[in-house]
């Protein structure tokens, strides 16, 4: 069975380097681009299977309040058991437990519908990120009070 959850801060490494072999190997981000400088204020998430340490996503809230889903990526060998999943679900269930009400994420434009299948949803014009094209969603978490 995976197991999905907050990595302890020795497992910082594992994280890091599974977005090296995603962002910077598969994807040619640049390694500045990934290493923003932002790790240590993120809540860092890991799926471990068989295999060892496969998947990661960080969590992390802005300046604005903003809560977060990023560098969410799992080996392209694990792709497609659910594992990206199981990563939103951990993420967004401590996002839950800390009392926020919405997440919010820079998806690759490629990978909307994985976003879409989760309650995301697209909202103003696609942009360029480390030269990829981006679309920001969001996932409201609770029901937020309607206008009457
Ligand atoms: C996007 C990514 C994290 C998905 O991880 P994964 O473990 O393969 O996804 P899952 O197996 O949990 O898929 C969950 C669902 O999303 C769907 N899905 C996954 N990737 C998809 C894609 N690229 N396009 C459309 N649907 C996709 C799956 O079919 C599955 O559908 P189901 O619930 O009906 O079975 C993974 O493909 C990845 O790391 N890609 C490279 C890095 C990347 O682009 N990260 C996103 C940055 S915004």
């Amino acid at each position: 069975m995976p197991q999905v959850r907050i990595a302890t801060p020795e497992e910082l490494s594992d994280c890091l380097a599974i977005r090296h072999d995603v962002f910077v190997l598969e994807q040619a981000v640049t390694v500045e681009e990934d290493l923003d400088g932002l790790d240590a204020q993120c809540v860092q998430f890991l799926a471990i299977t068989d295999e060892g340490p496969v998947g990661t996503a960080r969590m992390r809230k802005t300046d604005d309040g903003e809560v977060r889903a990023e560098r969410v990526a799992v080996r392209a060998s694990s792709r497609g058991l659910g594992l990206g999943a199981l990563l939103m679900d951990a993420l967004e269930d401590e996002a839950r437990r800390r009392g926020e009400a919405a997440v919010v994420l820079h998806a690759q434009v490629e990978v909307v519908p994985f976003y879409t299948r989760r309650g995301y949803e697209p909202f103003g014009p696609q942009f360029l990120d480390a030269r990829i094209p981006h679309q920001a969603m969001r996932k409201p978490l609770r029901s937020e009070p309607t206008e009457s």
